[in-house]
């Protein structure tokens, strides 16, 4: 069966952006010019994706109204002839993809977000994809997982590499030898493991290709670490009655979910920007000499 759905849960707090994320989606928060779910958004389309579900949570219209239409805008902007500017709102509406709205009523963490796409997405095959991780490669990620699942018609989740410190931050895989290269059988995903007791250093990351069966799992509502419902720990259930593989992620990556890695995708994507990249580049230099 072709993938051509995609879920895309922002509806957590975003307390590590607060005050920012009070009454503002985290995934609409800028990398220069463009917010984060965009990119995401985009990243879905390049890959094949026609029908998306964004999970939101209280007080965030702010995601629907991006891609909906702005007459006043698009109106006054026509008038004064700014027909780049118009391109680019248009850009936004004229995404290529359908778009679905969902609202989570309780922040329950990332697995009860997804097992509110149940009936979006029936027994299809689907990708999740979260705002937290932008990712650069020549074929996109989600494209890849596709692939894998076309040749696997498994679940497969992206991993990558992370200082052995780090690992506490993610959900972790213990792998069990490559089936090809880069694409990894697993025996267990740990949920946030302390460095000790960490089977790899291969985190998972942003994008999951997941079969419909995770839903049976989901829909038992477990509480895991943190006092949430873990998608983690429902992916690893899955894994004990299905195969779930783990593809291991190549290109870059920019994880946007914490304050530096924040800043510093901003000034990786403002040292691309046509608009911004030449003064950026003087302006570090500039300023490296007086740190
Ligand atoms: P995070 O843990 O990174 O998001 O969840 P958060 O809870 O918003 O962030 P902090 O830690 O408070 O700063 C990963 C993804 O899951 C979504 C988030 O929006 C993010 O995309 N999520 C998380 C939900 O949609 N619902 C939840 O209940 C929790």
């Amino acid at each position: 069966m072709k993938v051509r759905k995609a879920v895309i849960p922002a509806a957590g707090l975003g307390t590590r952006f607060l005050p920012a994320t009070k009454a503002l989606a985290k995934e609409m928060l800028p990398i220069v010019d463009k917010p984060t779910i965009q990119f995401i958004v985009e990243e879905a389309k390049a890959s094949g994706i026609e029908d998306i579900l964004i999970i939101e949570g209280k007080s965030k219209r702010s995601i629907e109204d991006h891609f909906d239409s702005a007459p006043e805008l698009e109106q006054n902007l026509a008038a004064k002839g700014k027909q780049t500017m118009l391109d680019m709102v248009h850009e936004t509406t004229d995404i290529g993809v359908n778009l679905f709205y969902v609202r989570q009523p309780h922040p329950l963490g990332l697995g009860d977000a997804v097992g509110m796409a149940k009936s979006f997405v029936a027994d299809e095959p689907f990708v999740v994809m979260l705002g937290d991780d932008l990712m650069r490669d020549k074929v996109p990620l989600t494209q890849q997982l596709i692939n894998d699942y076309n040749q696997t018609k498994s679940s497969i989740l992206a991993v990558k590499r992370v200082p052995h410190e780090e690992v506490g931050a993610y959900g972790v895989i213990a792998p069990s030898g490559e089936v090809q290269d880069g694409l990894y059988n697993v025996d267990s995903f740990v949920e946030k493991p302390s460095p000790e007791a960490a089977p790899s250093d291969l985190a998972i990351i942003g994008r999951y290709l997941l079969t419909p069966e995770i839903f049976g799992i989901l829909d038992q509502h477990k509480i895991g670490k943190g006092g949430e419902v873990q998608l983690t720990d429902a992916i690893d259930e899955l894994n004990k009655t299905q195969r779930v593989f783990a593809r291991e992620f190549m290109g870059e990556r920019f994880d946007v979910g914490n304050k530096f890695g924040f800043v510093k995708t901003t000034i990786e994507y403002g040292l691309r920007h046509p608009e911004v990249k030449d003064e950026l580049r003087k302006y570090i230099i500039e300023l490296g000499k007086l740190l």
